[in-house]
């Protein structure tokens, strides 16, 4: 798959087949979340695999919507590092990059994945830092929901023409 295939392809996948997956392409998703640009190149993120079934049934009992976690090998937390960011207030930003190539990474393998929002709904960030015991500087973003997939969808084409604009508003 080429890069304008595996990002006109992605879509938000919320059925898996129960296979595991292989830890050399959990290394390659998170290769492609840290090739992500990031402001002043500070990479203030830190990426938290969940592979523990209890662990990843903990997560929709914080998190509203999130139920198909339960039938999901794989969770990638992207978190925000506050020390490394030093308050310039762009970790959202750096680590939205890094989702987005976790996302098309996962399609071009063959994989199925959605991005649960977490940042900055409270009882999510504490769900997730009760869970996974983090520390006070590191704020959870998102979890990646990674399973090959048990449901197809066709490419969404958002393409629209009125939202861009040349040279002038
Ligand atoms: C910031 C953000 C938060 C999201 N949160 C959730 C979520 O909590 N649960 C969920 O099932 N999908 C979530 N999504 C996925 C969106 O629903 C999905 O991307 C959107 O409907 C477009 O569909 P597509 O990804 O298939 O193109 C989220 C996406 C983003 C970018």
């Amino acid at each position: 798959m080429d890069a304008m295939e595996a990002i006109l392809s992605r879509r938000s996948i919320r059925k898996y087949k129960t296979a595991p997956i292989d830890e050399s392409i959990i290394q390659e998703l998170l290769e492609a979340a840290m090739s992500a640009p990031s402001s002043s190149n500070r990479q203030p993120w830190h990426f938290v695999i969940i592979t523990d079934r209890q662990n990843l049934d903990e997560i929709p009992k914080f998190h509203p919507y999130s139920n198909m976690v339960k039938e999901a090998p794989l969770a990638i937390i992207v978190c925000g590092d506050l020390r490394l960011e030093q308050g310039r207030g762009v970790w959202v930003q750096d680590c939205s990059a890094a989702t987005e190539n976790i996302l098309i990474a996962a399609n071009a393998n063959g994989l199925g994945a959605v991005w649960l929002g977490v940042y900055p709904l409270e009882e999510r960030i504490t769900g997730l830092r009760v869970l996974l015991g983090l520390p006070d500087h590191i704020v959870p973003l998102c979890i990646v929901v990674v399973g090959y997939p048990a449901e197809k969808k066709p490419p969404a084409n958002r393409f629209n023409p009125e939202r861009i604009h040349r040279n002038k508003w």
